[in-house]
């Protein structure tokens, strides 16, 4: 019989708990992808006595992970900690030093540190896999990295994390509140160990820095993602945005063009009938623009304990069989520094919500400064009060802006004029408008 491949993981919380457990229950189908058994000789969490419901009997229990990245009776290392540094990222090294190959689902970790990780791992001929770092089970690595050779992409976008689009759905399709929606999106195993990487877009940078990096050939740099979360969404928004006939999503979205690779991360509007915008719940979905194949759309769950572990133990098998490619698609020396895009630069149509004094000439005031900035305002909707109807109302009303496509620079330079012109109560919420 072939030699098994001896797995260690270390973290056994959502995702390590579910990676042992289907290795376990599903021994015979992957031994029979892999070409050999896979089995797990060690583990490694902090808390030893936790009951996990998992079989552990005659593993080998490391409170150090380091140690089991270290230990002869693992052939392949799987970090699922978490944290760009501390454990994990010395879990990674220590296996990559010792001439083990990693599998990891930590975004965080490759997005700051993964080109010299992939430098090393290259130099010390051995593979890292991450495909459950990016849309969870959606087998998008993979895809970029192997399925799309022949294509140069132009952009890659999509619904990058799964909490955030759990929670903008129910807001808008069970009417609940945004802490209600994360709390279940907490209990269900989707959120980050610090919900706040969810909510406020880092956890979709993380991801997207690293889909720009196997897209466009250049050294992951997270640092260059322009990036909003989605705290300030409210039902308003969302509301508006049916009314318009658009979604409120949290996209990611990475291009490249003259001006250099723009990466951002903010809540987006999409035309309601448009692939990604009719995506609901947990599900992430990437679009990939690509010169030979055109435009790709990969949909499926992008969080939780099993739907990550599948993407794991893809990569396990890979492994398995003896299959290495360079970590990001090509040779980590010959990644590229990339030129960064400013946002200023940025063209598209926008969504604006203003809290308005409700006063003669507010609205010709707003106009104008649009104007002077040369943009064109292709709606305006003023929500007056409903017993107010017949009058002027006493508190601000909402009135919601689209633009045509303008630039951001010009859009920001109206925004700050309206707000010196103290006419407008708060800041204005600014949704940027996508094609689909
Ligand atoms: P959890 O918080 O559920 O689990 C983390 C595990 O790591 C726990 O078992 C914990 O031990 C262990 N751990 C933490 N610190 C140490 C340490 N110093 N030494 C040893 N063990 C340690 O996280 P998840 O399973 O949700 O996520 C793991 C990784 O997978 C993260 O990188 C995350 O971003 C990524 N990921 C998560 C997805 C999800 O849906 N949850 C989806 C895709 C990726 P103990 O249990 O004893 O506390
Ligand atoms: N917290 C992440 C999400 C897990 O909600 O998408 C998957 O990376």
């Amino acid at each position: 019989m072939t030699e098994p491949l001896k797995v260690g993981v270390a973290g056994l919380g959502t995702v390590g708990s579910s990676v042992v457990r289907i290795l376990n229950e599903k021994a015979e189908l992957i031994a029979a992808r892999a070409g050999r058994p896979v089995v797990v000789t060690a583990v490694s969490a902090r808390d030893k006595g936790r009951d996990r419901g998992l079989k552990l009997d005659g593993v080998a229990w490391h409170m150090d992970p380091s140690q089991l990245a270290r230990s002869r009776d693992v052939d392949l290392v799987v970090e699922v900690i978490g944290g760009a540094n501390g454990a994990a990222k010395s879990c990674v090294e220590t296996a990559i030093e010792a001439g083990r190959p990693v599998v990891t689902a930590n975004k965080a970790l490759l997005a700051k540190h993964g080109v010299e990780l992939a430098r090393a791992a290259e130099e010390a001929g051995v593979a890292i896999g991450f495909e459950a770092a990016v849309a969870g089970g959606v087998p998008v690595v993979k895809v970029l990295r192997e399925g799309l050779s022949a294509n140069g992409v132009s952009r890659v976008f999509g619904i990058l994390n799964g909490t955030c689009n759990y929670i903008l759905t129910r807001m808008e399709k069970d009417r609940l509140s945004f802490a209600e929606c994360l709390a279940e999106a907490q209990r269900l195993g989707y959120a980050e160990a610090d919900p706040t990487f969810d909510v406020g877009g880092h956890d979709a940078a993380h991801k997207l820095a690293i889909l720009s990096s196997l897209a466009f050939g250049v050294e992951t740099d997270a640092d260059g993602v322009y990036v909003e979360g989605i705290t300030s969404i409210t039902p308003l928004d969302l509301e508006m945005a049916e009314e318009l006939g658009y979604r409120v999503k949290l996209l990611g979205i990475a291009t490249r063009g003259p001006e250099g690779v723009e990466q951002r991360v903010h809540p987006s509007m999409l035309p309601r009938d448009s692939a990604i915008a009719r995506v609901d719940g947990v599900t992430n979905a990437v679009e990939i623009d690509g010169d030979a194949v055109g435009a790709l759309v990969l949909a499926g769950p992008g969080a939780g304990g099993d739907a990550t572990a599948s993407a794991i133990i893809a990569d396990i098998v890979d492994i398995a069989r003896g299959i290495r490619t360079p970590v990001f698609g090509i040779p980590a020396v010959q990644l590229t520094s990339p030129t960064r895009a400013p946002m200023g630069t940025h063209e598209g149509g926008y969504y604006i919500r203003l809290s308005v004094l409700d006063r003669p000439g507010a609205a010709a005031a707003i106009a104008t400064r649009m104007a002077e900035q040369g943009i064109s305002l292709r709606s305006i909707v003023q929500r007056g009060r409903e017993p107010d109807f017949d009058r002027p109302s006493a508190d601000p009303v909402a009135v919601v802006l689209i633009t045509y496509a303008t630039n951001e620079a010009a859009l920001r330079r109206a925004l700050d004029a309206i707000e010196a012109d103290g006419h407008i109560d708060g800041v204005p919420q600014v949704i940027r408008i996508e094609k689909r």
